[in-house]
């Protein structure tokens, strides 16, 4: 059997093969609450194959979501979407997993097809958003958030705990903190977004307490015997020599309850040059996975199946994070086992498929 399709077990959660369905903000949902489309296209990836599918970044609070259209958790009404939708992933034979997290200096924006910038100061849909220090992100997002008070922070880091227990309650069974891409979590590690001088910012220790805190919390309420995930952004591409910094945060993520890493970039400046390019960031999340001794997964341009067997075979990551290739074709997995020339390669479909394509192989 290829590596690829080789199940993975943490905790008490056993993931039938290697694919992950990469969180992917749908911006269709009506005041956080996600809707038939959401169900659909969640449950459309889990019956393609893919073992595990993380639900897109869900907002902890309103202020949380980056437009009006994302994803939320903190009501019960969301909460009760959200089983449904968790329903029909475990009907197709996934693990249902969600990402919870909070959009910082980069909340209040206009939907990508809709500009992908800021709403305008002067439009009433906007709203006041908040980060570590009062410095925008730049470029399209340009909007000054509010420095956060202590008060704020404890409010945001209890966002985070109710949000992973509505998680629990909707039958997720993987949960991700998003602490990656500039949002708020990574806006307070990142020294481009914390110009803190209290005890939430300044240096490595401070810009980690929010991270660490969060993630302590949260892994009080989530079940021990489940996994629990962040993805983070382990480095800039800005030219500093940052990756150092990112490695060590893992390390305390690891000590404070982590169970798996989702390897990514910042995305804290529209100055950086990030070297895009097939599975760009693999060997960076290799060599996080061998120095801090955690599980890793990675995104970012692994599209062939023979190159994301590879990053398993070769023990390179655990497991393989897909997004675009499954959105392109939701079968991928499939479509990949016939490539890699798995026995009965239609079985990595649910039987109502499988039987027949086994039979009769299109
Ligand atoms: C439509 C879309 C929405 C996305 N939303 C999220 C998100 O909610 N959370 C996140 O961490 N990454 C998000 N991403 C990034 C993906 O999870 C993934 O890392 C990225 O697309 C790179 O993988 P790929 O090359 O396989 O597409 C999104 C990407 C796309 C294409």
């Amino acid at each position: 059997m290829p590596s690829l399709f080789t199940p993975f077990a943490l905790k008490d959660v056993t993931l039938r093969n290697r694919i992950v369905v990469s969180p992917m903000c749908q911006y269709s949902a009506d005041d956080g609450v996600i809707n038939d489309w959401h169900a659909v296209h969640l449950a459309g990836l889990a019956r393609g194959g893919a073992a595990l599918v993380i639900a897109e970044a869900t907002a902890v609070s309103p202020e949380g979501r980056i437009t009006l259209g994302c994803a939320g958790i903190w009501t019960d009404a969301q909460g009760d979407a959200w089983s449904r939708a968790v329903a029909g992933i475990k009907a197709a034979g996934a693990i249902a997993g969600i990402q919870i997290g909070h959009a910082g200096r980069k909340a209040s924006a206009n939907r990508p097809w809709e500009g992908d910038d800021h709403i305008a100061a002067n439009d009433a849909r906007g709203w006041e958003t908040i980060a570590p220090s009062a410095v925008a992100f730049g470029a399209n997002l340009p909007k000054v958030p509010r420095a956060m008070t202590i008060a704020d922070i404890e409010r945001v880091k209890g966002d985070f705990v109710a949000a992973a227990q509505r998680a629990r309650t909707a039958g997720f069974e993987w949960l991700e903190l998003h602490f990656a891409h500039g949002y708020l979590a990574q806006s307070f590690h990142s020294t481009w977004s914390n110009k803190r001088e209290d005890a939430y910012g300044g240096d490595f220790e401070g810009r980690a307490k929010f991270l660490l805190e969060t993630l302590a919390a949260v892994r009080k309420v989530w079940r021990e015997n489940l996994p629990l995930a962040a993805r983070f952004g382990v480095t800039e591409f800005d030219g500093s020599d940052d990756l150092e910094a990112g490695i060590e945060m893992v390390r305390r993520f690891k000590a404070a309850g982590l169970d798996i890493i989702d390897v990514s970039v910042g995305f804290s400046t529209p100055t950086a040059k990030i070297p895009w390019g097939p599975a760009f960031m693999a060997p960076v999340a290799e060599r996080i996975r061998g120095e801090v001794g955690i599980p890793a997964t990675t995104s970012w341009f692994i599209s062939e199946p023979a190159q994301a067997n590879a990053l398993i075979a070769d023990d390179k990551v655990d497991l393989v994070s897909l997004g675009r290739p499954l959105l392109a074709n939701p079968h991928w997995p499939y479509r990949a086992a016939i490539e890699l020339g798995v026995e009965k390669a239609a079985w990595t479909l649910p039987a109502p498929y499988a039987h027949w394509l086994e039979r009769y192989r299109t």
